[in-house]
């Protein structure tokens, strides 16, 4: 697992706190910006990690904004991204085993650390379900397939 991780201002110091969590535990994953102290848009470095994430370069991407909601309709905009803004445990969970979510959005202005610690702990390690999901999956790549021109 290689996560692409990024914020803008407002999800800096969450990003902080989950690279914090990342590092203890030994997760293989890269900061793509913005750094402390900018104000920044958050479609630069959304689309920086979406890209990389888009790619096959990494694996996942934690994407830090105020609300979790600009970031995810930017990464939104990548082929092969499905990016879910995820408020507890329970959408956390059902992001990966339905929507085999590659992409999680958070928001730094509505989440406190610790909540959001246990909902990327939950992301990470909940594996997708397969079954019926996959076909609603296939669809998703079949409605970008037509859809996106990259
Ligand atoms: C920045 O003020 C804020 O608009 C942004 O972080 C994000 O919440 C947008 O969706």
């Amino acid at each position: 697992m290689k996560v692409a991780l990024a914020s803008d201002h407002a999800g800096y110091e969450l990003k902080i706190g989950i690279t914090k969590y990342l590092v203890e535990r030994g997760i293989d994953f890269y900061d793509f910006g913005c750094g402390p102290g900018e104000n920044v848009d958050y479609v630069d470095y959304g689309e920086k990690a979406a890209q990389k994430v888009s790619s096959g370069e990494y694996t996942r991407a934690i994407l830090c904004c105020g609300t979790g909601l600009g970031m995810a309709i930017v990464a939104n905009k990548y082929s092969g991204i499905r990016a879910t803004p995820c408020y507890d445990g329970y959408t956390a969970e059902l992001s990966r085993q339905h929507n085999d979510s590659n992409c999680l959005t958070l928001g730094g202005r509505i989440l406190p650390l610790d909540e959001a610690l246990e909902i990327v702990k939950i992301w990470l390690e909940t594996d997708f379900e397969e079954g019926r999901h996959r076909q609603r999956i296939n669809k998703i790549l079949q409605v970008e397939e037509r859809n996106f021109k990259t």
